[in-house]
C-alpha cells in the first residue's frame, strides 16, 4: 500500500489526544503529544501507546520505566501543537504536578493514566510499549478529538444524564 493511502485511511478513525510524559534521564520533564493510545486489558490492568522510533521520548520512558496518559481537554489545542513541535520547551510555564511514579500529570487534562512500563514490542516503525496502569484519575470535562488530520470539538457529550459511569 502506498504512505498516502495508509495515511488517508489512518486518519480516518477518530482519536482523541493525549500528551504522555515521563522523565528523562537527569529528573527533566519530557513528553509527546499521541493519538495512538489505548487500553488493552482489565485484569491486569494495563494500556498500550505506539510510539515512533524517531520519537525523543521513546528512550526517555524505557529508560525511567513509566509514563503518563494525560486525555487533552478540548481548549488545549495549542499544548496538543506543541508537544508535537521540535525545538520548544514543552513544559516552560506549563501546569503540572508529580503524583504516583514521577510522570508529570498535566493540570487540565480530563484524565490521566500513570503507568509502569511491563513490556516493550518491536512494531515496524513503530515501539508498542505495555504499562500497567498504577494511578489515575478522570476530572472530567470535554474531550479534544483529531480526525482527518485535524483537531476537532465534539458537541456536548458530558452531559451527566447519558453517561453510565
Ligand atoms: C494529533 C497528533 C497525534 C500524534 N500521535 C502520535 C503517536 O501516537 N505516536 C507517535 O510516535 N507520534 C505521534 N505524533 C507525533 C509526535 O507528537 C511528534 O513526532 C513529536 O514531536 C515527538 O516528540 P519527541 O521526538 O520530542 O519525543 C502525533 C502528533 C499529533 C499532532
Amino acid at each position: 500500500m502506498q504512505h498516502e493511502m495508509f495515511r488517508k485511511l489512518a486518519g480516518h478513525w477518530l482519536t482523541g489526544v493525549s500528551v504522555v510524559t515521563t522523565l528523562d534521564q537527569d529528573g527533566k520533564p519530557v513528553g509527546m503529544t499521541m493519538s495512538a493510545v489505548t487500553s488493552l486489558s482489565l485484569t491486569p490492568p494495563q494500556f498500550l501507546i505506539c510510539v515512533d522510533n524517531r520519537a525523543r521520548t521513546l528512550a526517555a520512558i524505557v529508560a525511567s520505566g513509566h509514563f503518563c496518559i494525560n486525555y487533552l481537554r478540548q481548549d488545549q489545542e495549542n499544548l496538543a501543537s506543541a508537544f508535537a513541535r521540535r525545538g520548544e520547551d514543552r513544559f516552560a510555564a506549563l501546569a503540572h504536578r508529580v503524583e504516583h511514579t514521577g510522570s508529570p500529570v498535566l493540570e487540565g487534562a480530563i484524565a490521566f493514566i500513570e503507568c509502569k512500563v511491563n513490556c516493550v514490542h518491536a512494531g515496524g516503525d513503530h515501539t508498542i510499549i505495555v504499562g500497567d496502569a498504577v494511578n489515575g484519575d478522570a476530572p472530567g470535562g470535554e474531550p479534544l478529538a483529531y480526525f482527518r488530520g485535524s483537531y476537532r470539538r465534539l458537541e456536548s457529550i458530558t452531559d451527566p444524564q447519558q453517561v453510565w459511569w
